[in-house]
C-alpha cells in the first residue's frame, strides 16, 4: 500500500484520540490490553457481563480442547435468548426510546421505539410459530434494508430458529442455492423494491427460487414494500396480515445454549460454492456487544448509523445485534448515497443528529471525489466517533475521513474482521489508542492475530506475511469451534486459524492489511470467489476456460477481471461478452459483472497445468511481469498485454 490511491501523503504519523472523546469514552483503561492477557480466557467474562443470561455459564471458555486445541465452547452451560438481550430488557429503562430509525429510499421515515420493536417481534414471532416454525429451523429473509429485516432476525431468534438473510440484489439462483443447501423451508420476501428510483420485482425472484429447489416450501411470507396488492400463492402469506393475526400476542423467548446457532449466513470462500458460517448465540453476542462498546464506543442515549447491507456480516453485527444489545438507536437507511443527492448521506446525519457512523473505505473514497460541497452544506457536529471496514483504507481518504467529517474531534477506528470473525478483531481502542492512517492498530485485547511466514514463524516488523489468529476468540463461528478450519499450520505446526490476509507488523504491534492471499477478492467490501465466478462463467456457450482476478481500482479497492479463452472457432464479439455477463447477473447477480472481460486464445499456464493467476493480476494492473519462463505458452503473455493495454 505504498501509493494509495491518489497521491502521496504524510508518512504514517500518529494521531493522538481528540482530547474531547476521551473524556467521555467508554474505554479509557490504558493497561486493558495487560488485563486480558493476565486473565485469559476469563477476560472475556468481561463481554458476557454485557448480557443477560437465563441460566448463568459454567465457564468462559469450555470444551474438551485447550487455549489452541479445539472444540472450544463460549459460555459453556450458559442459555440466553438475543431477542431478550436485544429487546424485552430494554423495556424497564427504555420503553420510548427510538430503537430502529428507518430512511426509507422514497425519502420516507419510520421510527420503532423499543415498545413498538417489542410488540412486532413479538407479533411476527407468533406469526411464524403459527406457519410452524420452531427452534432449529432455518428461516431465510430475502428484503432490502427495511425495518421488517431486522424485526424478522430478532423474531426468529426468539423462538430459537435459525435466520439466514441472503443479501437482497442476489439472483433467484443465487437465493435456491443458499436455501438448498441450508434445507431451509420457510422464507421473508417482499413484492419488490425501489433501486434508483426502477421498482425490481423480488417476489417474482423469490418465486423462481423455490421452483428450481429440491425441497417443498412450508411457507412464504411477502411484504407489500411498493404498496400495491400482493399476488399471493399456495403457502404464501402477506406481512401485514399474518400481524394482524396474531395482533398483540406475545411469544416467550425461547432460552438456547450459548452454543446454539443464532444465525448463519453464507461469504465468498476459496471454492466453487458459498462458504456457510455458522455464528453462536452466547460467544457471538457477546462479543458483538463487546465491541460495539469499546470500539465503536456506542452508548444507549446514541443515535448510531452504519451504512452497511444487513445482507453481509457487517450489517448483522454493527446494525442489529452490537447496537440493540447496547439499547441504542440505531438508523437502518434503504437507499444509495448518492439518491437523489449527493448530499444524502451527510443530511442524514445531521438530520438526524447521529453520534457514531460506521462506513466503508470505498464509500469514503466516492464521498472524497463529489467533493467537500457536500458535507459542508451540513452541520456535522453530533459525530462523535467515525469507523471503516471492509478494505484497507489508505491514509488520503483517512486524512479526508477525519478532517472533512469528523473536523480533526472525531477519533477514527479502522476496524479489521471477517464474517468468520463475528466481530471486530483487529481496531485501535479510540479512546485509548493513537491512530495510525492506513494501519488499522493493533489485535484487541483478548485476540491473539499475528503475521507467520510459510513455516508458521512470526515475522519481523515491516515484512508482509499471512494473518493468523492464535486463539480462539467468542464470536468465533460453530464449525471452527469444532476445529473445521481450525488446525496445525503448516501441516505439524501450531494450531490457529489462517484469515487468507495478507499483512505487516510495524514495531508497535500495529497491523497493516494488504489484500487477500487467498482465491477471494474483495470489491467494495463485497467478497467474490475467483473460483465460483469462473465456475459460472465457463457455463456460459461458447466459453473454454476462464480465470478471474482482482484488478486494482481507486475507488472499490479492486475490480472482477475475467480473462477468457473461447472454445474454438467461437466468435468473441459482443455477443459473447453480454452472455457472460447475463450468466453472472442470472447465477450471482448484478454486483458480480465482471468490469472487463479479455478474450485471449489461451490463459497462461504453467508446465503443470495451473493458470499463471500473478501474471493475469500484474498484466491488469500495468505492472512489470516477473518471471515467465515457468510457462508452458509464454507467447500468449504478449498477446494478451496488447489486448489489455490497448483496451
Ligand atoms: C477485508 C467484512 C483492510 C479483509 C467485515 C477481510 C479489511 C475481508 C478490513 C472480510 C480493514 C475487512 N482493513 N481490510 N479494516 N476489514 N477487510 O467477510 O480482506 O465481508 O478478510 O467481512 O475484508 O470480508 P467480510
Amino acid at each position: 500500500m505504498d501509493e494509495d490511491a491518489g497521491g502521496r501523503l504524510p508518512d504514517r504519523e500518529t494521531v493522538a484520540p481528540p482530547e474531547s472523546f476521551v473524556e467521555g469514552a467508554n474505554v479509557t483503561d490504558a493497561d486493558l490490553q495487560e488485563q486480558f492477557d493476565r486473565e485469559w480466557p476469563d477476560c472475556w467474562a468481561r463481554a458476557g457481563a454485557l448480557l443477560d443470561w437465563e441460566r448463568p455459564y459454567r465457564t468462559v471458555l469450555g470444551g474438551e480442547g485447550d487455549d489452541r486445541e479445539p472444540p472450544f465452547g463460549w459460555f459453556e452451560g450458559g442459555r440466553l435468548n438475543a431477542s431478550h438481550n436485544c429487546v424485552d430488557r430494554h423495556l424497564d429503562e427504555r420503553k420510548n426510546q427510538v430503537a430502529i430509525k428507518w430512511e426509507g429510499r422514497l425519502g420516507e421515515t419510520q421510527s420503532y421505539t423499543y415498545l413498538d420493536l417489542h410488540r412486532e417481534v413479538n407479533e411476527f414471532a407468533a406469526g411464524l410459530r403459527a406457519l410452524g416454525v420452531e427452534a432449529g429451523d432455518v428461516v431465510t429473509v430475502y428484503v432490502p434494508m427495511i425495518p421488517e429485516l431486522p424485526i424478522a432476525m430478532l423474531a426468529c431468534a426468539r423462538l430459537g430458529a435459525v435466520h439466514n438473510v441472503v443479501f437482497a440484489g442476489f439472483s433467484a439462483e443465487a437465493l435456491a442455492d443458499r436455501m438448498g443447501r441450508a434445507e431451509s423451508r420457510y422464507l421473508l420476501t417482499c413484492d419488490g423494491y425501489y433501486r434508483r428510483g426502477a421498482a425490481t420485482n423480488q417476489k417474482n425472484r423469490a418465486d423462481n427460487a423455490r421452483i428450481s429447489l429440491d425441497h417443498d416450501l412450508e411457507a412464504t411470507v411477502v411484504v407489500s414494500r411498493l404498496g400495491e396488492e400482493l399476488r399471493l400463492g399456495e403457502d404464501q402469506y402477506g406481512y401485514a396480515g399474518l400481524l394482524a393475526t396474531h395482533s398483540g400476542a406475545t411469544v416467550d423467548p425461547v432460552a438456547r445454549a450459548a452454543t446454539d446457532p443464532l444465525f448463519l449466513i453464507y461469504t465468498s470462500g476459496t471454492t466453487g460454492t458459498p462458504k456457510a458460517v455458522t455464528h453462536t448465540t452466547g460467544g457471538y453476542l457477546a462479543q458483538v456487544a463487546w465491541t460495539a462498546r469499546s470500539v465503536l464506543d456506542v452508548e444507549p442515549g446514541d443515535t448510531y448509523w452504519c451504512s452497511a447491507d444487513i445482507g453481509w456480516i457487517t450489517g448483522h453485527s454493527y446494525i442489529v445485534y452490537g447496537p440493540l444489545a447496547l439499547g441504542t438507536t440505531t438508523l437502518l437507511y434503504e437507499g444509495t448515497p448518492d439518491h437523489p443527492e449527493k448530499e444524502r448521506v451527510w443530511e442524514i446525519i445531521e438530520r438526524n443528529a447521529v453520534n457514531v457512523f460506521y462506513t466503508a473505505p470505498t464509500a469514503i473514497r466516492s464521498f472524497m471525489g463529489w467533493g467537500e460541497e457536500y458535507p459542508d452544506r451540513q452541520d456535522l457536529s453530533s459525530l462523535r466517533l467515525l469507523g471503516t471496514v471492509g478494505e484497507p483504507i489508505n491514509p488520503r481518504a483517512w486524512e479526508w475521513y477525519y478532517e472533512q467529517i469528523g473536523g480533526g474531534e472525531c477519533p477514527i477506528v479502522d476496524t479489521w474482521w471477517q464474517t468468520e470473525t463475528g466481530a471486530i478483531a483487529v481496531s485501535t481502542l479510540p479512546g485509548v489508542d493513537e491512530m495510525k492512517p492506513g494501519s488499522v492498530g493493533r489485535p484487541l485485547p483478548g485476540i491473539a492475530a499475528d503475521v507467520v511466514d510459510a513455516d508458521g514463524e512470526p515475522l519481523p516488523p515491516g515484512e508482509p506475511g499471512r494473518l493468523v489468529l492464535e486463539r480462539p476468540w467468542p464470536a468465533m463461528p460453530a464449525s471452527l469451534a469444532d476445529g473445521d478450519g481450525w488446525g496445525p499450520d503448516p501441516p505439524g505446526g501450531e494450531w490457529r486459524y489462517v484469515t487468507g490476509d495478507e499483512a505487516t507488523v510495524d514495531g508497535d504491534g500495529y497491523v497493516t492489511l494488504l489484500g487477500r492471499i487467498d482465491d477471494v477478492i474483495n470489491v467494495a467490501g463485497q467478497r467474490f470467489s475467483t473460483m465460483e465466478l469462473e465456475s459460472r462463467i465457463v457455463e456460459t456457450e461458447g466459453v473454454a476456460e476462464a480465470a478471474v482476478i482482482g484488478g486494482d481500482d481507486d475507488t472499490t479497492g479492486a475490480a472482477v477481471y475475467a480473462y477468457v479463452s473461447p472454445e474454438r472457432g467461437h466468435p468473441t464479439g459482443d455477443g459473447l461478452r453480454a452472455r457472460i455477463d447475463e450468466r453472472i447477473r442470472e447465477a450471482v447477480g448484478p454486483m458480480a459483472v465482471p468490469e472487463a472481460v479479455v478474450f485471449t486464445p489461451e490463459l497462461p499456464k504453467t508446465r503443470s497445468g495451473k493458470i499463471m493467476r500473478r501474471l493475469l493480476e500484474d498484466i491488469a494492473n500495468d505492472e512489470p511481469l516477473g518471471d515467465t519462463s515457468a510457462l508452458r505458452n509464454p507467447e500468449v503473455v504478449g498477446e494478451i498485454e496488447s489486448v489489455v493495454r490497448e483496451g
